[in-house]
Formats: C-alpha cells, structure tokens, sequence
C-alpha cells in the first residue's frame, strides 16, 4: 500500500513534469529583480497591471512583424491569419518593420482606440546604421575611433527613424567577432572588447539621448545576448562554444557598459552557447543581466529564436520552447507565437508561475511610459516633421562627415595620393565605382535603392581631370549569392578589354573592387573573402597595362587582398560608406580630407589564418626558434602576422611617438605620457593608442590589450604631449569564476599608432 502511495506521488509528478518542462526541464530561480525602487512611473505601472487580464499581460509580451496591409486584405493562413484580430483584441504589445507616419498610426489607432485597455504599442525597427539616409556600416563607423561622431550618427539615425514613428531601434549590435567570414562583423564594432565598449556607450547614447520622452530619441537594443559573433567557422547561427575567461574578458564587456549607458532593452540571440540556447539561458539572461548587472528594461527574444530552440534539439515543442524562454528571463517574442499561444496554458498548469509574467510586463510597460506613449501614443506621428526631417541638409552633412571620418588609408607607396586635381587623366574602373545601391551596404531596410552618391558621381564633382568610367566586370550582388548563379556571373570577363584601354591611356587609374553591400550581413556568410567573381582577375590584368592604380575597397568586412599589397602602390579602405560615399572617398582621394582611420579588425592575408586578432594569447611555444625548426605555434605555408594589423591606418602626413613615461601613482592609478609629433607636412589626425600586457598572471593573458585611445589632431611639425591614465577597470581582469580581480606584477605598455605599436615601458604593481 505504501509502495502504491509512493509510485503514485512519482507518477503525479512525472506527470507535473512532462507538461511542464518533460525530461528536458531546465532550472530557473526564478530570479525577479523588478522593480527595485518605486518611482511613479512604477505606481503607474503596477495600477495599470492590476487591471490586466492575464491574456492582456501576455498580449504586451507579444511582437509581431507588420507584415499585412491594415487597410488591405488581411493574411489568412496559419498563425500570421490571428495577427489583425490579435491586435485588436490587445494581445499584441509591439509590432516591427511597421514604417512611415501613416502607416505607424493605422496600427497605433487600433491599439490605442479599439482595444479594452488602450495601451500603446511600441514599434520596433532595424536602424542600423541611419534610417533612410544612410550612414556608414557600423564597422566602418568603428574604424573612425571618434566616439563623438559614432553618437552624432546614432542621434541623426534616432531622429529620422522618430520622425517616421519609430519609438525603439534593435541596435547597437554590440557582438565581437574576430572571423571575417561571418557575414554580420559590418553590423559591430570590430574584433576589439575595449573599443568595442566605448561605440557600445556612444550609440546607445545617441539613440536614447538624455531624455527618452523627446519626440527625437528613441529606445535602443543591445544585441544579441550573447555570443553571437563567436558563431564556429564564420557561419552565421553556427554553435558557440567558449569558456569563461572569453566570455567574461571579450563578449560580455559591451554589453555590461550599454547596461551602465541606460540601454533600455536587450535581444537574445539565435545561438546556443555552450550547449544552452541563449533564449533558453536563465544563466546569461536572470543571473547575469538582470540578476547580477540589475538591468530594468526588457529583453527581446531574436525574431522566432524561441520556436528555434526545437531545432536546437534543446526544447520538444513550441509549449515547452515558451516556458523555457519565460523562466528564463526573456520577457518580449519576436514573432515566434509562442507566448501568445502558450503562456496562458503555462500559467493555469502551474507550469510558469504568474509573478514572471507580471515582471515582464511591467518592464515592457515602464519603457513605453519612458517613452511617453501614454502620455500621447500619436506623439512620434506627425506628418509635417516626418517630411521636414528625412533626408535634411543636416542629417546628409552628418554621414558626410561621418563617411570621411570612417576610412582608413592602407597604403600609400611614393605619395600616388592624394590625386593632383588638374590636367590628369583618370581612368575609373570597376562596377561597384558606378553603383548607387551597393555603399548603403546591408542592414539598410528603409532607404531606398540606388540612393547612394558614387564613387563616380563624387569624382564627377572634380572637374580639373579628364574622366573615363569603365566597368570592367560585374560584381555578384546579394540578389546572386547563390551558388548557381555565382558560377554564371563570375565568368563574364567581356568588359576587360576596354578597361585596359581606358587603363593604357591614363595617368592614374582607380579601381573600385570589393564585395557588394548585400554580400555581407545577416545571411551572408563566406568561406572565401577575396574580391569577389572575377574582380582579381580584372585587377591582375589592369596592373599589366599601368600600375599606376589606386584601388578603393567596398567591402563589409576585412578581404584577404595579399596580391593587392604586394602590388598595387595605393590602397583605400572605403567599406559600404552610406548615402554620401561617393562624395566621402572623391574628398578623400583628391585630399580635401586627410584620412585618419584605423582598423577596427585584424585583415588576414588568407582565409586559413581566421580565426585571426591581435589580443591573442601567447601559447607554450610562441617564437621560430630558427632554422627551419617545425615544432612551434604557426603554419608551414603562411607567417603568423596578419596583412593589417587591428588598429593600423596611415595618413598624408606622418607622425613620430617619443618620450614615454610611466608612473605608478598609486596600486590602481598608473599614468602613461607619450609625445606625439605631427612629422609630415600637412595636418591631420593620428589615432594614439595604448597598449597594456599582465606579463605573469593567475591565468594567461593576452600578448597585448588595447586599454586607451586618443584622437587627436595636429598642425605639420607640432607636438603634444598624451597622457592616458590606466586604473581599476584597465588593470585587472575576470578571473574563471567571472570575478574581476587586479593581481600584483610586471606590466609593460606599448604605445604607437596600430596593435603593434614597439615604445615600450614596464611598470609594477604592488
Ligand atoms: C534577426 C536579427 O538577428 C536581429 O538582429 C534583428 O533585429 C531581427 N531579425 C529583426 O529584424
């Protein structure tokens, strides 16, 4: 009779289990940190919340994509067919890629007006890297190093997006990445945790501003929580697998400082890391983001990256997949229709219990009021300003600005630039030169095609100079990536002859070469990152007819271009540079702008040599010990160095470091001096950068980490004297338990204008 009892209770439980969680049930505690103080936004809140049914909670917790035409037919298959009823029930608290004023007010007057409570949705967008003007790709933004302009960019983004009846952007991305083949490193800011941190802070700055209620910001997102960018072998989604020291040292950093900067919401990611679905990970999203860091606001879920974590082979079904997302802190669902369709059961099954729920709404509710959709829901909606404000004189002189600051000079042998404006005969080839689409580059869903300056029209604006156009070659767009149609495009080789005419007959040749903006990106994933179709061939052959060429990348990420560099005297990195990148590189070309960027990511010379970062640690058996001795850490077919290392750039100037000296102020204050003297004969500006090596530690560290930066410009032959100060946050690091620690030792620096900066000093710490 006992044995009866007993095998009752575990079946009763078994039974509990199975519909909540099954076999699989994965731990939460449950952790509910909101709200921690009260403020009146808070009172609000919670007498709104007590109103609620729980079918309206959830419905706050609910996103859907704005896909149908409110004033047109209205979907009518599978999930997508409950959307419109859906909103007008109230079970939809946020809607993406809805867009323009008109639009935005259909589905905000049926939210606002013909539900029972009348709250607000908050419309989400992709602004990226501006909205309908285009700034440059966020990589590029990076290569600036000049955090004002990075939050002037932001701001301007915010602005126009606003005027449309944005209220919220999914960006920064905030994921570091040291693998060029993953197609979103143009979406981040490079390879480097520190640099990294501070555009994290700018831009969440620029978009939110000081006062989230003005009818210019907007709400930002930092994504995606995380490890995203650390996809195996490049391959967007691909399995993420890293340990503590590389979480807490690389990835988490970014997206603990766009906590601190306010960032008032965050978005999971698609990946798993370490074996849990980052959707699914009470670890990363309770015990960390809102545990441990405090966040108030929300987290998104990535657009159906709950329903993905069946195919993780992670959760059994949709309703197993949405109690693991909820007992895991995320509190939004992009369009996975999960929330919607399930909590509710979860709920009554005692499988989800309601205080999660009521935690999440409120964070959702408290960001809308932030935002003043309660006070007037219509407030972003006006038509005058959104005409007024799109496209204005003043946001265009931003991503001008922004677009110069972005490039970096490569190479530049026997002064070929800056171009003489007057009596030269130019020969301007490749067809990215002459394209208007592909320098919005990826991530650019409100701008319209063929809106960008070209290359060609920005030299156009110079008229001292005969100019002749050839295209060459076609490059493979985003609309041709497949493999199919690669093969066709690559082979058309038609246009070579006359580009070596144009090329025989000039003084100077520019070759516009790279990938095409759609080419990287979400998606977008490469296994090889040369010039892509025949691009290399057009190149080589060109350079038989005049060498005399200038070669402008467009590229979203670093290409392995080692024949380039041997051969070709100038090189331009000039990216996917936005609506004015034309303009941006003619400037940057005929020197009315002294170029001033410095890599954010390592260029390797090949593929093989990805994953490849200048923060790497140093191994047993780092240096050839000569004479052709095999055991060591390298390959038999390539060096060790990559082709441009992190943080290099060059200018038409030159500038010289000297004089370093360190103090050690006290046991977390070290101060660093170095002169920096402008040694070439114009102006410009030189990015110096600070270097920071633990020598011996607990755990191993890398050969050397940026720890501070300073921009600064200066007339021909004048100095400065720098002074960076290292402390606390520049002198420790996490430790295996996620502990930040600082430990006593020998420290040297390194300071110079790239990662391999050679000025060095030694200091201890007591
Ligand atoms: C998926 C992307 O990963 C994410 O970054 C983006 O914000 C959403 N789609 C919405 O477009």
């Amino acid at each position: 009779m006992k044995k009866f009892f007993y095998l009752m209770i575990i079946s009763g439980l078994q039974g509990i289990l199975v519909s909540c969680g099954g076999a699989n049930a994965k731990s939460s505690n449950q952790n509910t940190v909101y709200p921690k103080e009260v403020d009146s936004i808070d009172l609000k809140v919670n007498a709104l919340l007590a109103r609620m049914t729980l079918e309206e909670k959830i419905g706050q917790m609910n996103q859907y994509n704005g896909f149908w035409d409110v004033t047109g037919p209205v979907p009518s298959e599978g999930d997508a067919a409950h959307k419109y009823e859906h909103l007008k029930k109230g079970l939809v608290g946020s809607m993406l890629n809805v867009k323009g004023v008109k639009e935005v007010r259909e589905v905000q007057k049926i939210a606002v007006e013909e539900t029972r409570l009348g709250i607000p949705l908050i419309i989400g967008f992709d602004v990226i890297h501006g909205y309908k003007t285009i700034s440059p790709i966020p990589l590029a933004e990076a290569a600036s190093w000049d955090l004002e302009a990075i939050k002037l960019s932001a701001q301007v983004a915010a602005e126009e997006a606003a005027a449309s009846g944005i209220n919220w952007t999914f960006a920064p991305m905030v994921d570091i990445s040291r693998d060029a083949r993953w197609g979103r490193v143009m979406e981040g800011a490079g390879e480097d945790p520190y640099l990294a941190t501070l555009i994290a802070v700018a831009r969440v700055q620029g978009f939110q501003g000081d006062d989230l209620s003005l009818a210019n910001t907007i709400a930002a997102c930092a994504k995606h929580f995380v490890g995203y960018g650390f996809a195996e072998a490049g391959k967007d989604y691909n399995t993420v697998d890293v340990g503590t020291l590389t979480l807490y040292n690389v990835l988490l950093p970014p997206f603990k400082a766009a906590k601190e900067a306010g960032v008032r919401t965050f978005m999971n990611a698609f990946n798993e890391l370490n074996g849990i679905p980052a959707t699914g990970s009470t670890f990363l999203q309770r015990d960390i983001l809102k545990g441990e860091w405090g966040f108030d606001g929300f987290m998104v879920t990535d657009w159906g990256s709950i329903n993905e974590m069946i195919a993780h082979r992670y959760a059994e079904n949709r309703r197993q997949a949405a109690e693991f997302a909820i007992n895991a802190g995320a509190d939004m669902d992009m369009e996975s229709y999960a929330f919607v369709n399930e909590l509710a059961s979860l709920v009554k099954d005692g499988c989800v219990d309601e205080s999660l729920i009521d935690d999440a709404v409120k964070r959702i509710l408290r960001v809308k009021y932030e935002l003043g959709l309660f006070d007037d829901p219509y407030k972003y909606l006006n038509e005058t300003v959104e005409k007024e404000v799109i496209g204005s004189k003043r946001i265009q002189d931003a991503v001008l600005d922004m677009a110069k600051k972005s490039i970096v000079l490569l190479k530049n042998e026997n002064n070929i630039l800056p171009l003489k404006k007057n009596g030269q005969k130019i020969a301007l080839i490749g067809a990215l030169a002459n394209d208007k689409t592909s320098p919005l580059g990826s991530w650019r869903i409100a701008a319209d095609d063929e809106t960008a300056i070209s290359v060609l029209e920005g030299m156009q604006a110079y008229t001292g100079n005969t100019l002749i156009y050839e295209k060459g070659a076609d490059v493979v767009t985003g609309e041709t990536l497949f493999p199919k149609e690669l093969t066709l495009n690559i082979s058309d080789k038609s246009g070579f002859s006359a580009a070596v005419t144009a090329a025989e007959n000039a003084d100077v040749v520019v070759m516009v070469l790279g990938e095409h903006g759609l080419n990287s990106g979400e998606g977008r994933s490469r296994s090889e990152i040369g010039l892509t179709g025949v691009q290399q061939e057009l190149l080589e052959t060109v350079y038989k007819a005049n060498k005399n060429i200038v070669l402008v990348l467009n590229n979203g990420r670093p290409l392995t271009i080692e024949w380039a560099d041997e051969h070709i005297p100038a090189i331009v990195e000039g990216w996917h540079l936005g609506t004015q990148s034309g303009h941006a590189i003619a400037q940057v070309l005929y020197g009315d702008y002294n170029p001033s960027g410095k890599l954010p990511m390592t260029f390797p010379k090949n593929v093989g040599q990805v994953p490849i970062y200048y923060n790497h640690k140093s191994t047993g058996r780092p240096l050839d010990p000569g004479q052709g001795e095999v055991f060591w850490s390298h390959y038999t077919d390539v060096s060790n160095a990559p082709l441009y290392p992190f943080g290099y750039g060059l200018s038409y100037t030159s500038f010289g470091y000297s004089d370093l000296k360190v103090e050690v102020v006290s046991n977390d204050k070290v101060t660093v001096s170095v002169k920096l003297t402008n040694t070439g004969d114009v102006k410009g500006k030189e990015v110096a950068q600070l270097y920071l090596r633990d020598e011996f530690a607990s755990v191993t560290r890398p050969v050397r980490e940026l720890k501070g930066f300073e921009l600064v410009e200066l007339n021909p032959k004048e100095s400065k004297i720098i002074t960076f100060t290292l402390s606390h946050a520049e002198l420790g690091f996490y430790d295996n338990n996620g502990k930040y620690i600082v430990e006593p030792g020998t420290f040297s620096v390194f300071v110079g204008g790239s990662s391999d900066a050679t000025l060095t000093s030694k200091f201890e710490l007591k």
